[in-house]
């Protein structure tokens, strides 16, 4: 890849904007794009977002498609919107995402889908989707960045599926990225650790276990530096990135540690933790 990603100017469809790290995205961009379509379920906080980057910078273009990307409709809705609106995106951020935090055989069945309809399904065509619509060229590459999970990385007792939906986010993403080049789109990869936003609350069951765990502390990092961080990846056209020193230690940890040691180190932790 020739060239890594120009943020300035650049039109970005985020898909979970309504909070957390995809509202963290739009504050990053909306000082150097040009247009922003922030795509999420909930309208009032979707146009909370909006309003702010507006007061951040008035001539930005700020655009807000209320939709659930984990259906159908709602992912035809998105591509409407860029249609009607006339937009011409050369940036995907798939970002929205959910986790179900406790048992996978005490889960609630529709939860445990709603990981794979988000964190896989949607992801996954909506990167079939935007790939003829973003504006690319070898002087101007376009791309998509993927939010995955340093989670992709472990098999995660008590977010079994989630850990399972990451793994398949940055294996999905190298592979693409592999086909894109000839097409002047980057595939970028962001691999967050503990960040400290709606997740662990949406991931919660009523009356469930929270996800702060064992070893947190030493990983967690604050949404802004993750996503200044895999902006700054996009820019250098990266394939994978894990934001934050102790994330980038443990990752390549996980991966080169044999997997019975791997098991065995989760299967302390797992005890430890539900005793
Ligand atoms: N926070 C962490 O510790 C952490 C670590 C690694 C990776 N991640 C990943 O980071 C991404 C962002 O999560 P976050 O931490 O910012 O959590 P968050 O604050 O809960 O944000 C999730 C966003 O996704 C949107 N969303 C959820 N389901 C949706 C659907 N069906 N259709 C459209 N939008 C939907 C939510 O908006 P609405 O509710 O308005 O739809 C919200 O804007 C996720 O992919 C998550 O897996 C997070």
């Amino acid at each position: 890849m020739p060239h890594g990603f120009t943020l300035p100017d650049c039109t970005a469809v985020i898909t979970g904007a309504s909070s957390g790290l995809g509202a963290e995205f739009a504050r990053q961009l909306a000082p150097q794009g040009r247009a922003l379509l922030l795509a999420a379920r909930r309208s009032d906080a979707l146009e909370e977002v909006k309003m702010e980057m507006l007061a951040l910078r008035p001539c930005l273009a700020v655009h807000c498609c209320v939709c659930d990307v984990a259906s159908e409709a709602g992912r035809a809705h998105l591509l409407e919107t860029v249609e009607t609106l006339g937009l011409k995106p050369n940036l995907l951020i798939n970002n929205a995402g959910m986790g179900d935090y406790g048992s996978f055989a005490s889960g609630d069945t529709a939860r445990l889908r709603a990981q794979i309809d988000i964190n896989v399904t949607a992801l996954m065509l909506l990167c079939h989707a935007f790939i003829p619509r973003l504006q690319a060229s070898s002087e101007a590459p376009a791309a998509i960045l993927n939010v995955s999970s340093l989670a992709g990385n472990v098999p995660m007792p008590d977010l079994a599926v989630y850990g399972a939906t990451k793994a398949f986010v940055t294996s999905f993403s190298e592979a693409l990225r592999i086909e894109l080049l000839d097409r002047h789109i980057i595939v970028t990869a962001v691999c967050p650790g503990p960040t400290p936003t709606n997740f662990g609350k949406n991931a919660r069951r009523p009356d469930g276990e929270d996800t702060n765990r064992s070893g947190q502390d030493l990983l967690r990092v604050p949404p802004q530096f993750v996503v200044g961080r895999a902006l700054r990846a996009l820019q250098q056209g990266e394939a994978c990135v894990f934001p934050g020193l102790g994330v980038s230690l443990v990752a390549p940890l996980f991966r080169m540690m044999p997997r019975a040691l791997l098991r065995r180190v989760l299967e302390r932790r797992y005890r430890k933790d539900n005793s």
